[in-house]
């Protein structure tokens, strides 16, 4: 497998280390192709992603992805955007489930749903005009967008408890009824019970009672927003892992961002990252490997190894040692 790592800035730089580390604990063959991109590449080059990077990008298996600072510079044109358009992943899928002995908000921990986010258009068109008394953004929303999500979105409810809610706001946003239409014909026809809900009541409703969902699909914004606040159910931002699935290609991150805050601390939750690389092996049909890494994680939590976005006192390579060393316990147990 060739494996582009990019590590990005701030925690990108903390925790995508960790990630290799445990990548190599696994003793896989992985060629692995570092990539700079990003902000401190602006600062330093002027370009914080080049067509040369682009192609490498495009020449790997798959991308193993930090994070990455995006300043509101009117010039600076959002990496991440770049590369989910250019290499046309339209799929961002973000696991949403508790860890074992990590409490999340109030408590709850009988929640496992999924959220299927349109990663290519809406609102993230990137057509926009910026004026001194009016600046506007594009929102797209087409057919084919639509339906290519819907139809991802039904593959993986087939494959859990088949319960889909369209998310939308169509009430208002008459480009949505299109999104809306679209995936309640391409549920219809797949054989997946679906239901809808307008954003806000689902954010309501996602607080008050996960249990009750399944696979939630929804255009880019919303997902983006959905998705931060599901963290807090699950108890950090720290533990969010996801995948961006094109038809060619797929590109694995933490839901977080650079985090400045906490930054060159030597603190940052290594664990979206950990558990993006293990989303990668199982998309890689590494299943064993990837099965390690979730026991690995739910062992180190267990004992109560936690940075301080948990409460915890650990430091990132604590952490990250902790996933390391079970990992190898357990290869020289059964080797
Ligand atoms: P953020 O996700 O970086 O941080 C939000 C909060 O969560 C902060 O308090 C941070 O300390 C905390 N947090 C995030 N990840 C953590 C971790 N692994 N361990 C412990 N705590 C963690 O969001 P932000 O502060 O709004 O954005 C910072 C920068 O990151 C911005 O420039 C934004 O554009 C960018 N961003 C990039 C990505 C990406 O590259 N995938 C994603 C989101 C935001
Ligand atoms: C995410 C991030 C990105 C997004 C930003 C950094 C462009 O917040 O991956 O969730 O909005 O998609
Ligand atoms: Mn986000």
């Amino acid at each position: 497998m060739r494996l582009a790592i990019v590590e990005g800035d701030g925690i990108g730089k903390e925790v995508i280390p960790a990630a290799v580390e445990v990548l190599d604990a696994l003793g896989l063959d992985v060629e692995k192709v570092p990539v700079e991109l990003g902000y401190g590449k602006w600062e330093r080059t002027g370009q914080a992603i080049t067509e040369d990077d682009l192609k490498v990008l495009k020449g790997c298996d798959c991308i193993l992805f930090g994070a990455i600072t995006t300043p509101p510079d009117p010039n600076y044109k959002s990496v991440l955007l770049t590369i989910r358009k250019e290499l046309d992943m339209y799929a961002n899928i973000r696991p949403i489930r508790p860890l074992p002995s990590v409490k999340g908000i109030l408590g709850r921990s009988n929640f496992n749903f999924v959220i299927v986010r349109e990663n290519t258009e809406g609102l993230y068109s990137g057509i926009e005009e910026i004026g001194q008394d009016i600046s506007w953004t594009k929102r797209i929303i087409t057919r084919k967008g639509s339906e290519r999500i819907a139809e991802y979105a039904c593959k993986l409810a087939k494959s859990r408890k088949s319960q889909l809610v369209i998310v939308h706001k169509s009430n208002v946003m008459k480009s949505d009824k299109l999104f809306l239409d679209v995936c309640r014909e391409v549920a219809g026809s797949k054989g997946v019970e679906y239901t809808d809900e307008l954003v806000d009541s689902m954010a309501y409703k996602l607080i008050r009672s996960p249990e009750r969902y399944d696979v939630i699909v929804t255009t880019n914004l919303f997902g983006d927003i959905l998705s931060d606040m599901s963290a807090a159910l699950v108890g950090s931002l720290g533990l969010l892992p996801s995948a961006n699935i094109g038809s060619r290609h797929a590109f694995f991150e933490p839901v977080h961002g650079s985090a400045p805050d906490i930054a060159g601390k030597g603190i940052a939750n290594p664990i979206a990252a950990i558990l993006s690389l293990r989303m990668m092996l199982e998309w890689y049909g590494k299943m064993p490997e990837a099965a390690l890494v979730e026991e690995a994680v739910d062992a180190a939590l267990t004992e109560g190894i936690t940075t301080p976005d948990l409460g915890g006192t650990y430091t990132t390579k604590e952490m990250t040692c902790a996933v390391v060393d079970y990992i190898r316990r357990e290869k020289e147990r059964t080797e």
